[in-house]
């Protein structure tokens, strides 16, 4: 089966090297060039958890090698998702599905806009890589993955989950990744500011259990609203434990901001932000949180 990395960063390459071990065609798309020069090759070096090291070739196709084009993985950053996919409207065949699995939400409406035939999807996962340079990429954690349909069409790709299970370990098909997305949301909207303001690793906020707890508290309304069950007590002890067992690792919003670098947080607490108005709800500590994180992202990344 092809399979097309559109954003070959440290998760991207880790599926794309993962799926290639399997013995499965992947090539790498970069939407920011109409067509790569002739059979040009991008080598990767792939450090697994075991320590051992595989290395590989993979072919670079640009926007206009529409053939060239298999199961889109879409593995950018959530706010590059729109703009690396822009230069495909119209273009790509309908048949071909486009699989989108960044961290925080907002860019499904504009997909199922703008590609309303092909088959769409969206994946959460828990498995954890990093890009060290352009060419090497570290295993850094087993997780899981989730993929869900985000139209009629998608349903159809339950096919693909086999192949995703045999690359990269537990991979299941969700009939509700919605819930799951919104899920991995809270958990993000929770550890990712607040280790980014204070300049921690995930660990700290189990010396910081009122703040959270005061978190999860302020967004119990809209959790309730979008149909979630769990008390603000079970909300906050479900964010402590991922803390707790990602205790010494930094959360890519505190590395973002770290290296000067753009953040996902429009995408995470923004959507949080957009949601709760659309329902009366106000959210004035997160207010608080995402405006630390905009005047940290502005002054190291001038923009
Ligand atoms: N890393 C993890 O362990 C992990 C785990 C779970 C979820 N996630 C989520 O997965 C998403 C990706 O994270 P990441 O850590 O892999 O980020 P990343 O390393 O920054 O990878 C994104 C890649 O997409 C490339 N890109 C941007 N626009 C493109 C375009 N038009 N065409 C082709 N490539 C393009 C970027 O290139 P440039 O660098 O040149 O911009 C970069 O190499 C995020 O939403 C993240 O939250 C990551």
């Amino acid at each position: 089966m092809q399979w097309t990395i559109l954003g070959a960063g440290a998760i991207g390459s880790l599926f794309a090297t993962q799926l290639l071990r399997i013995g499965q065609s992947v090539n790498l798309l970069d939407t920011r060039h109409a067509q790569t020069p002739h059979q040009q090759l991008h080598p990767m070096l792939l450090e697994l958890l075991d320590g051992s090291v595989c290395m590989c070739e993979l072919p670079c196709i640009g926007y206009r090698d529409l053939s060239a084009i298999g199961n889109l993985l879409v593995t950018t950053k959530v706010w590059q998702v729109i703009p690396a996919l822009k230069p495909l409207v119209g273009r790509l065949p309908e048949t071909s599905p486009i699989i989108l699995l960044h961290n925080g939400m907002g860019t499904a409406e504009w997909l199922l806009r703008h590609f309303p035939h092909n088959p769409l999807l969206a994946g959460v996962t828990s498995c954890g890589a990093l890009k060290t340079d352009s060419k090497h990429i570290r295993h850094t954690g087993f997780g899981e993955t989730w993929l869900g349909a985000l139209n009629s069409s998608g349903e159809q790709c339950r096919e693909l989950v086999p192949y995703l299970a045999d690359a990269l370990g537990h991979t299941a098909w969700s009939e509700h990744i919605g819930e799951r997305q919104w899920r991995k949301l809270v958990i993000n909207a929770v550890i990712n500011p607040l280790t980014a303001v204070w300049n921690q690793p995930n660990g700290a906020l189990l010396d910081r259990t009122e703040e959270v707890a005061a978190l999860c508290q302020e967004l119990h309304p809209l959790l309730v609203k979008q149909g979630f069950r769990e008390t603000p007590e079970t909300w906050c002890r479900q964010v402590l434990q991922v803390a707790d067992r990602t205790a010494r690792n930094f959360s890519s919003m505190h590395q973002d901001i770290a290296y000067h670098r753009k953040t996902e947080i429009d995408y995470i607490t923004g959507y949080l932000l957009q949601q709760a108005e659309k329902q009366g709800i106000d959210l004035p500590k997160h207010r608080q949180l995402y405006l630390k994180v905009k005047a940290l992202e502005s002054t190291c990344t001038n923009e």
